[in-house]
């Protein structure tokens, strides 16, 4: 037996892990959402060698080295897999570039033309970064004990992108479309939640210990279409994986939900919830963190502070959710131009909390 195998067999579950069992731990695991990208120099460098942003998430040696990267220097829980939430509109042949500045740009939508025949083989090279960077874990004892997260976004996020041509601000041909052509937007949906079971559920068999479904654009319905485009799908997709994966567990993001964040909990399934910045703190620990465990929730504009002002507010995180499992991250990805420094700091005062 390798070191690494030896370690394996004799030991408990992985802090990560044991939280979304619904351990409650005195130093509560922690990673952040989108730790891997542009702020580290480390990225920057590799990211030059790859091409296009689409090209690295499509090279799985590249894309596994990213994926640990922020592990190597800052030493979280976890590891999200490095890929995007619009790898599947590009794997079901609606074309995707991202331009420099620009953020994401799709091409013409055309719903009967999409194929979930061609998603596996397009999206195979981001199984094997799931099958690579779990090898990179297990391998080094530095690493053995971080758990790895697949992910997806969720239906709406992901046909907001698909209808909108890109990102939006106000996501007006989407909503329109929900009132004036619901039918389109419904076949829409339907192809989309078949499309991300198949794919969440491949990327456990190659290895994903978790996974976690991102709906950033959560936020921005009103209560009936809330439980039709955001609960409902997710619900479906929840129920297929935990019928093939019953111990692999789901966390559900979905950003900006308010009240109805308590809807999603009870209705959807999800194992755990992600929570955003804009939640009252005491408010989650008491709706939310008595049905589940839940994940989150520092505002990520405190790490563009750093400090005391951000190690104080990380502290209130930690406080409010001490009494139930808990999973500390932020409420929503990291900024850009977050000093490496900053998420040192943040990372330290974690990892020191007993
Ligand atoms: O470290 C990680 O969290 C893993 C990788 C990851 C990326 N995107 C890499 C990425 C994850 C989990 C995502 C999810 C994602 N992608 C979401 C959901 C989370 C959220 O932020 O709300 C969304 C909405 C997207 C779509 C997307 N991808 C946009 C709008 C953009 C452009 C804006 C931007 O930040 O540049 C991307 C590009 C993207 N995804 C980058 C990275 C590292 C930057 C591209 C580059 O390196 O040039």
């Amino acid at each position: 037996m390798t070191q690494a195998v030896e370690k394996e067999a004799g030991k408990a579950q992985k802090p990560l892990l044991a939280a979304l069992a619904g351990v409650k731990a005195t130093r509560p695991p922690f990673w952040f959402m989108r730790q891997a990208g542009r702020y580290l120099p480390e990225y920057r460098e590799l990211r030059k060698t790859a091409g296009s942003f689409l090209d690295l998430c499509y090279a799985p040696k590249l894309a596994a080295e990213v994926t640990v990267q922020p592990l190597r220097r800052f030493g979280m829980d976890a590891a999200i897999l490095f890929s995007d939430i619009l790898v599947v509109p590009h794997a079901l042949g609606q074309e995707v570039a991202f331009q420099e500045g620009k953020g994401p740009v799709l091409g013409a939508l055309d719903i009967p033309a999409l194929g979930v025949e061609t998603l596996h083989d397009i999206a195979a090279p981001v199984y094997e970064t799931v099958r690579q960077t779990r090898a990179l874990l297990a391998n080094d004892l530095e690493l053995d004990d971080q758990a790895l997260i697949g992910f997806a976004g969720a239906p709406w996020t992901v046909a907001s992108y698909m209808v909108e041509g890109g990102s939006s601000r106000e996501f007006m041909t989407l909503r329109a479309m929900m009132y004036q052509n619901p039918e389109k937007l419904d076949s829409l949906i339907a192809v989309l939640t078949e499309a991300t079971t198949d794919y969440l559920s491949r990327q456990i068999e190659a290895g994903a210990e978790a996974v976690q479904i991102f709906d950033s654009w959560a936020g921005i319905l009103p209560e009936e279409m809330f439980e039709k485009y955001v609960i409902a799908p997710t619900a479906e997709i929840v129920a297929v994986l935990r019928s093939q994966y019953p111990t692999v567990p789901i966390i559900g993001f979905p950003k900006g939900a308010g009240l109805l964040y308590k809807n999603y909990a009870e209705q959807t399934g999800v194992t755990a919830l992600g929570l955003d910045f804009t939640l009252p703190l005491d408010w989650a620990a008491k709706e939310l963190q008595t049905i589940c465990p839940v994940q989150g929730c520092l505002d990520p504009a405190l790490l563009l502070a750093g400090g005391d002002v951000m190690l104080d507010a990380a502290k209130r995180v930690l406080d409010a959710f001490s009494d139930g499992a808990f999973i500390f991250n932020l409420g929503h990805g990291i900024n850009k131009e977050t000093k490496p420094e900053t998420v040192a700091q943040l990372s330290d005062f974690l990892k020191g909390q007993r």
